[in-house]
């Protein structure tokens, strides 16, 4: 992880590149304009730069102040051989956000940069600039010499007011640092990456957190204890089922929360198998999981006075003789029936005895799920925004308010309780598969059933698309994003505080 500092001047040593920032023109002005808007440059000068002299040098800049927009500017000013000028918009979260990205990409050739801060800099902007610098600067690399190229070492972020922005920068670490964990868990290849190494993974980076326990349940225990939905859908994999259970109980904490993130560690289909093209990266199939996981550490490590259970059910869904057919009859934790429709809907199999396993046993609070559930979550929202489901509009909202502080965007969709005889089945209690449409309403349908007495204490988030990146794009690397740990590490800081 880059090593990111205060510093109170910009060290002599270190110093290849300096920083100043530049805000945007107020929000109601035309952003598409030509116009240069009025620079508001916000960083103090670097030791040894006459003040007059910087601005005199800045007053000839044309600078929109976009956020994100890095202009390089080489030997400006004595004794600076290489300064940026980053846009940070109208100057929020995100704005830094952006900004501190960017600046991750545009220095990749440096390994010392530091970033004057503003005098008035406060925590948002602090824990926005330091979350775009980390997550831009994460890489995933399996390359035999494992070196690509230079790289970003150290950041100053040169402040004398550190003393109130530090907690923003211990924030934003624990952030970052649990996002590129669910990075490398989902960017993991499949043949690495079986249930049993998922779970042991789980229980490794739990070992340095005190306050949190991890149970790993084996195929035996699953049958034992009934989790029928885990054990069809992981029954035609070499690499049998695991479900892992992280508890973080802090003393004194009031409300309980429990987590649960789909952990299909590959998705072929199984018998109804998919395309080639449709299975080319279904090692992103354990998103949620990784997730829920890495948001329970982050809260952890921050000592977050809420109780949290994080619940990963873990299969491959594989194609043998082994594997559940269509019409195999499932009987979930609890003792809810389904019959298999589609053995390509299996996410939801899963997700059913984990769902019932916390109503039954845990009896927490509040019940939030992540699952890369549906292809039809991006066709109805594309690829950089979840689907949302719940029926209780006060947590709708917060999780929608969590996932915008954090940069990652979610929508409400419906769920319309006629659309759920559809789902009911001919000699069971439900089908996992129907040929109505409206897919990711259908599969959070179908997830409801299984809530029981929780239905208006649950939320579930669809990511099958945020869950993966296209492209290198802003704090996103080409691949998977970690997407929901931001979010839920925020809205676990608002649980904490009720
Ligand atoms: N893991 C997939 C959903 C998915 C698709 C995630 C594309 C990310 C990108 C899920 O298990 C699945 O296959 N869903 C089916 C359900 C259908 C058979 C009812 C789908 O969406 O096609
Ligand atoms: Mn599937
Ligand atoms: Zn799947």
């Amino acid at each position: 992880m880059l090593d990111l500092r205060f510093a109170r001047a910009v060290p002599r040593s270190a110093t290849v590149v300096a920083l100043a920032v530049a805000k945007a023109a107020a929000p109601e002005d035309d952003a598409e304009s030509d116009e240069t808007g009025d620079l508001d440059v916000l960083g103090t000068p670097p030791a040894g730069v006459d003040a007059d002299e910087l601005a005199a040098f800045l007053r000839e800049v044309e600078h929109k102040g976009k956020a994100g927009s890095v202009q390089t500017w080489v030997r400006p000013l004595q004794p600076v051989t290489r300064l940026l000028l980053a846009g940070v918009g109208t100057g929020d979260e995100a704005g830094w956000r952006s900004a501190g990205a960017a600046l991750a990409r545009k220095a990749k050739g440096e390994e010392r940069l530091a970033v004057l801060l503003p005098p008035d800099c406060g925590e948002a902007e602090v824990r926005g600039l330091a979350e775009g610098l980390w997550l831009a600067s994460y890489r995933f690399s399996l390359t035999s010499d494992d070196d690509d190229g230079p790289k970003l070492r150290w950041v100053t972020l040169v402040t004398g007011a550190e003393a109130s922005v530090a907690d923003a920068l211990e924030t934003a670490r624990t952030a970052a640092r649990m996002t590129m964990l669910a990075r490398d868990l989902t960017n993991t290849p499949s043949d690495r990456k079986t249930p049993e190494w998922m779970a042991r993974q789980l229980v490794r980076e739990a070992r340095d957190l005190t306050g949190v326990t991890v149970t790993v349940r084996d195929p035996a225990q699953l049958a034992a204890e009934g989790f029928g939905g885990v054990l069809a859908v992981g029954g035609g994999s070499a690499s049998g089922p695991r479900f892992v259970e992280i508890s973080w109980r802090p003393r004194g904490a009031k409300r309980h929360v429990v987590l649960v993130g789909k952990g299909i560690t590959f998705d072929t289909g199984g018998v109804c198998i998919k395309t080639r093209d449709g299975m080319k990266l279904m090692r992103k199939d354990m998103g949620g999981g990784a997730a829920v996981a890495a948001a329970t550490f982050g809260a952890a490590a921050r000592r977050l006075p809420v109780r949290i259970t994080a619940l990963v059910p873990l299969a491959e869904n594989m194609v043998s003789g082994a594997a559940m057919r269509p019409g195999d009859v499932i009987r979930h934790y609890g003792g809810i029936t389904t019959e298999v429709r589609n053995t390509d809907a299996e996410g939801r199999l899963i997700l059913a005895d984990a769902l019932q396993y916390a109503v039954r046993r845990l009896r927490p609070d509040v019940l939030v799920d992540l699952a890369t559930l549906t292809g039809a979550q991006s066709v109805a929202l594309g690829k950089r925004t979840a689907a949302l489901f719940s029926d209780n509009e006060a947590l709708a909202e917060e999780l929608t308010a969590a996932g915008a502080d954090a940069g990652e965007r979610m929508w409400r969709l419906p769920l319309h309780d006629d659309y759920t005889e559809a789902l009911d089945g001919d000699d069971t209690d439900l089908v996992n598969s129907t040929e109505i449409g409206g897919g990711a309403m259908m599969a959070a349908l179908f997830l409801r059933a299984f809530t029981g007495d929780y239905r208006d204490r649950w939320a579930h988030l669809d990511m099958s698309a945020p869950a993966w990146s296209d492209k290198t794009d802003g704090d996103l690397s080409k691949g998977a994003t970690g997407w929901g740990v931001r979010t839920l590490l925020r809205w676990l800081e608002t649980q904490a505080a009720s």
